[in-house]
């Protein structure tokens, strides 16, 4: 079988461009551990409601014996629980979100709060919320606070347009 050198070459720069690709996800992967963002730790995705942190009881804000404030939330196909969170700006809150199906995306509108949600895994935010840039884009109600939106910013489903809650922000 005749096969035309053009057609030889490109193919060679073809498997050459598979392969570099290739090795650099075992690359990346072996040497530089990349992992789901922001936190490794495991969790049965499973089992996520049976778990004592993301059972429906535990989820929203509290505040830890040490004073941290905490927000865990769920995002499940299709819906983020709880569907609204009250949180403080200008002091170091910690965010903890898991889903029980696939990979969704955590953005909460006027934030650096950003993370892939990844099923298995426990996604984690510290961060300290600006009033200030909230402030500009969100809602203000009438006891000072500002409501901004959260969204699922990772393409889940057919009602992928649907996960979406808020987040209230309490001025210092
Ligand atoms: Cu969850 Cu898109």
């Amino acid at each position: 079988m005749h096969i035309h050198p053009l057609e030889k070459r490109w193919a060679a720069i073809s498997l050459l461009l598979v392969g570099t690709l290739g090795g650099l996800i075992v690359y990346t992967a072996v040497a530089m551990s990349i992992h789901p963002p922001s936190n490794v730790e495991a969790i049965d995705s499973t089992r996520l409601h049976l778990t004592p942190e993301f059972s429906e009881e535990n989820l929203g804000v509290k505040r830890e014996k040490d004073g941290t404030v905490v927000a865990r939330v769920v995002m499940a196909r299709f819906m983020v629980v709880p569907h609204e969170i009250t949180v403080p700006a200008g002091v170091p809150i910690v965010l903890r979100v898991a889903t029980p199906d696939v990979v969704h995306g955590l953005h909460v509108a006027g934030t650096n709060i950003g993370t892939q949600v990844v099923p298995g895994y426990v996604s984690q935010v510290r961060t300290t919320i600006d009033f200030a840039s909230v402030a500009r884009i969100g809602v203000r109600n009438a006891d000072g606070s500002v409501t901004v939106p959260l969204f699922c910013n990772e393409f889940c489903g057919l009602g992928h347009q649907s996960m979406w809650g808020r987040v209230i922000v309490t001025p210092k």
